[in-house]
């Protein structure tokens, strides 16, 4: 596929069949992909759970807000993703290199967490990033470290839906300033 066609074919899907399974050797091969962004300094500080587990994903789900568990209802497996903090941004003596901090952090894993969602469209796979989450039910649930921050939520499936309509985007030139 084309890259633009993979841009303008993504959407954030919100109905999942839960009849088509995605598979552990996909979420690889999501997240092998993911790992080809740039981030600061190569320090590469993104994590991923990948929740397949039954028991574990209905426990996942319920730290989302309600309108996201509908939407994840029918996935078989969720990716929560993290970023180990105080690194990306940051000296090796652990001191903020600029204003932003640990917003650098952040900013690498949505990089990644974008290659992620475009990688799944070219797979023929459906994903919507979830923010709207209980970070901290999120790290007692899975008893994740104190040293990462944790970021969305992703659902990955196969929409059971047939037409997604594309929101809308300004347009460019409200978001585009030439300077000379
Ligand atoms: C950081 C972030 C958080 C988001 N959180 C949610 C969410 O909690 N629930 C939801 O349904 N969609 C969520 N979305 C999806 C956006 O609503 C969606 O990307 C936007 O409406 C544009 O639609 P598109 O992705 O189909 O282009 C989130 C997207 C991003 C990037």
């Amino acid at each position: 596929m084309k890259f633009d066609d993979v841009v303008y074919k993504r959407r954030s899907v919100r109905a999942y069949d839960a009849n088509q399974k995605v598979t552990k050797e996909q979420i690889l091969e999501l997240v092998k992909c993911a790992q080809q962004a740039p981030s600061w300094k190569n320090s590469q500080t993104a994590r991923y759970y990948a929740i397949f587990n039954p028991e574990k994903l209905i426990e996942v789900r319920q730290c989302l807000a309600p309108q996201n568990q509908i939407v994840t209802k029918d996935v078989n497996v969720l990716l929560v993703t993290t970023f180990v903090k105080n690194r990306s941004g940051f000296t090796r003596e652990g001191n903020p290199e600029n204003e932003l901090g640990n917003g650098w952090g952040c900013y690498d894993l949505g990089l990644q967490n974008a290659l992620l969602c475009l990688k799944a469209t070219e797979m023929g796979l459906d994903t919507v990033i979830l923010g709207l989450r209980d970070g901290d039910a999120l790290r007692k649930t899975l008893d994740i470290s104190e040293t990462e921050e944790i970021g969305a939520v992703i659902a990955v499936g196969y929409r059971s839906v047939s037409d997604v309509p594309a929101p809308k985007r300004k347009e460019t030139e409200e978001i585009l300033t030439y300077i000379g």
